[in-house]
Parts: structure tokens; C-alpha cells; sequence
């Protein structure tokens, strides 16, 4: 899936400029029939889950940022905080100019609740919070081996046919469950899957990307930024939270982290080369890879260079070098 064409509407920008134009537009993917087109480029709202209460006042003025800057896709889940970004999520489109109509929605049924009256009783519950008679895209957010696809998917599918989800899709699926869950949709079909995936760290995206681009099954990319490591994060010196280290699935690990931060290096020399931002080369090479990714931020200066860096366009030639170093080879 190609992304139509983005259009500043700022004034003109210079390669590698340090900053967004005023409103960025994003570009968009296609979904399945009926539903809204998809924005390119997402923010994840996964953070807000792990802030305090203390912080609410910049995590709203993050996403507002975001919106204010053109950022149409929102990424939220009924598990993120507890329901509390999706609550934090709703207040900020709610204030938004005339309730963000525009704004896409993506909300997620917990892999805790796939049993077709928890998938209903999630999906009011999330409705509720967010503040909205529908979202634009319901994900089952991981699968579970305890509950058949064949009970979850029809409950998913009486959602879309009521118009309370634009779209079904499902995160964190391979292409077993994906074929699994194709075989139960009667009307519609699985219109996106969301996997980790980002330059180092491949493992769940590669096996599955090749299906999903067969059947027109958008892949969206969460994690695009290694937890901040490709804007060039932890060279210098700053320390691995535990907490990223528990989410980043071995990334940081001692075995690896030294060999990671010297690729790193080597990519960031890249784009200095350039005058791109590092975070341009992950982001872009994800897009070229047919996925649009759900960046994290918590805080509205990184949702600016978030979108500095989508707004900066490498080469093909660019992309495939930081392709190789990021796999390790020496070449
Ligand atoms: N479906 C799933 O199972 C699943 C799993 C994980 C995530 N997700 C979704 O994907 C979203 C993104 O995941 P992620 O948070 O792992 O993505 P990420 O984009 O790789 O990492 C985001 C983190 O990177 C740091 N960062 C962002 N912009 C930065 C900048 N300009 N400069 C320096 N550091 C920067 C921030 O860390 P600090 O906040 O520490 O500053 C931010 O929280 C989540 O919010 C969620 O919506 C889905």
C-alpha cells in the first residue's frame, strides 16, 4: 500500500529542518471497504497508562500538540492506565475545535476479554470513556489460546455491522491466527495487524508482512523508535529505565545493548551525512517497508521532532544503507 502524497501546509521546509511546519499532512493508507481512510503516521497513547496523575497536564497537551499539528491517529487500549488514556484521550478531542471529528480512532478489546459479551461489554466501556458513539478501528489486542477466534471474530463483526467500528483488526497476530481469524469473518475481514517492529527488532513483523501485503492487511508498527534509541537516545551516556528494558523485548539486554548502541552510532553518522534526522531514516524505512508507524511521545517537544522527522524524507539509497548497518553488516 502506497501512502497518497503529503502536502505541507506550512511554509516550505529545507531537507532535514529542525523543525515541523505549523500543520503536516501526514498521508494516508487505505483500509477496507466503508471504512475511513488511515492516517500514515500515529501517536500511541500506551504512555499515558504509566504517568501520573501529576503529569496530565502535559500528557494533554501532548496529544492536543499532536492534533494541533495535523496528527490524526490516535492509538489507545481499554488495559493502557486502566482506561485512563482512553479518558484522558476522549477529554482532549472533546475540547478539541468542534469534538475532532477527523480524528482516527483506534481502541483495543484486552486479550483478557475475548469472549463475545466481554468483547461487547469492552467495547461500551471504551465508547464511554473516550467519549464517542464509535471508533474508527477495534483491535483484539493479543490473542488468546484459551478463546477460539471463532467466538470472538462474529462478536466482532455485530460491532462493525451496528457502525460502533469502522474497522476489525488484530494486534500481535502471526499468520496462523491470521488465517484463523480470516476464516470467521462472514461480511468483513481483518483490516489491519499491529506488530512490534522497527530496524532492530524485526522478529514479529518479518513473518507476517509478506501476508498481510497479500491480503490488503495494513500493518501498523508500534515501537517504530526502539523506545527512543533511533532519535538517538542512551549514546550518550543516559541509562535504560527498567521499565523500557521490560518493553523492549531484549533490545537493551547486556548481551546485546553494547553491539545495538555501536549500530546506532553508526546510523546516527548516517544521517548527520545527510542533515536528517536519525528518526527520519526508522520512520521512513518503516514506511517503505508498507507499515505506518504509531510513534510514543510524552511530551509536545517530541511529538514537534516526531513530525520534523516524518516531514523529512531519505533516499532509497539512504534507507538501504541504515538497512544493512542496522542489521550488522560490515560492508
Ligand atoms: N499492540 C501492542 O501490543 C502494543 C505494544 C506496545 C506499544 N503499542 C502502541 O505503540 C505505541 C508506541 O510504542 P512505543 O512507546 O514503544 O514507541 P516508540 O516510539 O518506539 O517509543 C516511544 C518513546 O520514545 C521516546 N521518544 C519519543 N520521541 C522522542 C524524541 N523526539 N526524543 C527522544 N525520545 C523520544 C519517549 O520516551 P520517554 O517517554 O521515556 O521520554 C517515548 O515514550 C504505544 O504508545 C502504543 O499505542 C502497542
Amino acid at each position: 500500500m502506497t501512502p497518497t502524497a503529503r502536502k505541507p501546509r506550512g511554509p516550505p521546509k529545507h531537507r532535514g529542518a529542525p523543525e515541523a511546519p505549523p500543520t503536516l499532512e501526514i498521508g494516508s493508507l487505505p483500509l477496507v471497504a466503508g471504512a475511513k481512510s488511515h492516517p500514515a503516521l500515529g501517536l500511541g497513547l500506551w504512555a499515558l497508562g504509566r504517568w501520573t496523575p501529576a503529569d496530565e497536564a502535559r500528557t494533554k497537551a501532548t496529544i492536543g500538540r499532536a492534533y494541533e499539528k495535523g496528527m490524526r491517529w490516535f492509538d489507545t487500549a481499554e488495559v493502557y492506565g486502566n482506561g485512563r488514556s482512553e479518558r484522558i484521550l476522549g477529554d482532549v478531542l472533546l475540547r478539541a475545535a468542534g469534538g475532532a471529528p477527523d480524528a482516527f480512532v483506534t481502541t483495543k478489546v484486552s486479550w483478557e476479554h475475548l469472549r463475545p459479551s466481554q468483547v461487547r461489554a469492552s467495547l461500551v466501556n471504551s465508547l464511554e470513556r473516550i467519549g464517542r458513539t464509535s471508533v474508527d478501528l477495534y483491535l483484539i489486542h493479543a490473542p488468546d489460546a484459551r478463546v477460539p477466534l471463532a467466538e470472538t471474530i462474529p462478536a466482532l463483526e455485530a460491532l462493525w455491522k451496528e457502525g460502533r467500528v469502522g474497522a476489525v483488526g488484530v494486534s500481535n497476530f502471526g499468520v496462523e491466527e491470521l488465517e484463523e481469524a480470516s476464516r470467521h469473518f462472514a461480511s468483513t475481514r481483518i483490516a489491519v495487524n499491529q506488530v512490534r517492529y522497527n530496524l532492530f527488532d524485526r522478529d514479529e513483523a518479518e513473518p507476517v508482512r509478506e501476508y498481510c501485503r497479500t491480503h490488503q492487511i495494513l500493518l501498523e508498527a508500534y515501537s517504530p523508535l526502539a523506545r527512543g534509541l533511533l532519535h538517538g537516545r542512551y549514546l550518550d551516556g543516559e541509562k535504560v529505565s527498567p521499565e523500557v528494558k521490560r518493553f523492549a523485548h531484549r533490545l537493551f539486554e547486556s548481551d546485546r545493548l553494547p553491539e545495538i548502541l555501536q549500530r546506532t552510532r553508526v546510523l546516527r553518522d548516517l544521517a548527520k551525512d545527510e542533515k536528517l534526522p536519525l528518526a527520519a531514516i526508522a520512520l521512513h524505512w518503516l514506511e517503505r517497508n508498507g507499515a505506518a508507524p504509531i510513534v510514543g511521545a510524552s511530551r509536545p517537544e517530541q511529538v514537534d521532532e516526531n513530525l520534523a522527522a516524518w516531514s523529512a524524507r531519505p533516499s532509497a539509497a539512504v534507507l538501504d544503507r541504515a538497512d544493512a548497518i542496522a542489521r550488522g553488516d560490515r560492508a
